[in-house]
């Protein structure tokens, strides 16, 4: 009976002793296990005398579950304890200020490009694109600018190495992207009605010019399209995109190559100390190139001008949007400065369109 006395404080020792619930395993292992030494026990009550096993019976068996209940005991309270150490070090403090959420901008190129489109869609008009390295036919044959022509010098073209292969002709970065008049109508023909905005190149580097630089072709032809309908497509463009009643334009005469007539177009405005105004004032502002498509461009792509005609325009994204807002030099806009970005970019969810408002 001591011995079970015994037995019984020394394994409630052990378990009280257990730190983790591996040693507190071994400690039932040793005693209830399989050949654990109380287990052993119990199996011998077989070979006792009836009145042995009277006596020692029911003392094993409340040994084994006094042992069993200390170990559960212990296996809860261990496990309480590792759950307040947790809580002690994984806490979070919710008072805590949280990170700066930085959202990223859209670019002014990006968004002024999003509201053109936006704006022309209204009118009809759908979106082409071409390649930025153009040929040499593209960019200029094609357009009634033979190589010997003085245009091909204003344009401040960059050249690409010609390969040694005879049959590579000379490629340049595209100098505009009226190229996309060409390419469209070869593919799709007449009538057709299409804006084609996109980054061209002229080695150029100033205050209002950078060697990459952003335009937006326009072209409509069909059966009857006139000047007027020009003038009328580029006034309710203008209203719409710089957000005033009413706008001036001037078309001052002109010329390109692939124009004829041709005109640019100058805004009315004013500039109010470093702020200019669109829609009142004196002074007019130069905006964008324009004409009525040549005969010998049409008839270039297969069609036949003595039935088509139409007009086409390029305007400089860029300009327009350091015009709408206010963003003195041109040069900044690729400097990729995020301080910058931030001043002037626009958020995401800022999508332009005619019926929720164009800027906002
Ligand atoms: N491509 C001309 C330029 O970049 C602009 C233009 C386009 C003029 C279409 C007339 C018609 O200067």
């Amino acid at each position: 009976m001591d011995k079970i006395a015994d037995l019984k404080s020394s394994y409630l020792d052990k378990i009280a002793l257990a730190e983790d619930e591996q040693s507190l395993e071994e400690v039932r292992l040793a005693a209830l296990g399989k050949r654990g030494e109380v287990a052993l026990m119990l199996r011998n009550l077989g070979g006792m005398t009836p009145s042995e096993r009277l006596k020692m019976g029911p003392l094993l068996n409340s040994l084994k579950d006094d042992i069993r209940d200390a170990v559960k005991r212990q296996k809860d309270q261990l496990a309480k304890e590792l759950l307040n150490s947790r809580l002690q070090s994984e806490w979070i403090d919710i008072s805590r200020p949280c990170r700066p959420k930085t959202t990223g901008s859209i670019h002014p190129v990006s968004q002024v490009t999003d509201e053109v489109i936006a704006i022309f869609s209204d009118l009809g008009f759908s979106v082409a694109e071409g390649p930025q390295i153009e040929s040499d036919y593209y960019n200029f044959d094609a357009l009634n600018i033979p190589a010997d022509h003085p245009a091909r010098q204003e344009f401040d073209t960059f050249y690409l190495p010609v390969g040694n292969d005879s049959s590579t002709s000379a490629h340049v970065l595209r100098t505009h992207t009226s190229p996309v008049q060409i390419r469209y109508m070869e593919k799709e023909g007449v009538p057709c009605r299409i804006i084609a905005p996109g980054r061209v190149f002229r080695s150029d580097y100033d205050l209002t010019h950078t060697p990459m630089f952003h335009q937006v072709e326009g072209l409509a032809i069909d059966k009857d399209i006139s000047m007027a309908n020009l003038k009328w497509t580029l006034e309710e463009f203008c209203r719409v995109f710089f957000e005033v009643k009413t706008v001036e334009l001037r078309f001052r005469s002109s010329h390109f190559p692939f124009t004829e007539p041709s005109a640019e177009v100058d805004i009315k405005c004013t500039w109010k100390g470093n702020q200019l105004k669109i829609g009142e004032g004196e002074d007019w502002m130069e905006i964008l190139g324009s004409g009525m498509v040549h005969p010998k461009v049409l008839s270039g792509v297969g069609v036949d001008p003595s039935k088509y005609q139409g007009f086409a325009f390029g305007l400089g994204i860029d300009r327009i949007a350091m015009l709408k807002y206010g963003i003195p030099d041109l040069r900044s806009f690729f400097d990729s400065d995020l301080r910058w970005l931030e001043h002037y970019g626009f958020s995401p969810s800022d999508e332009p369109s005619i019926h929720k408002g164009i800027s906002r």
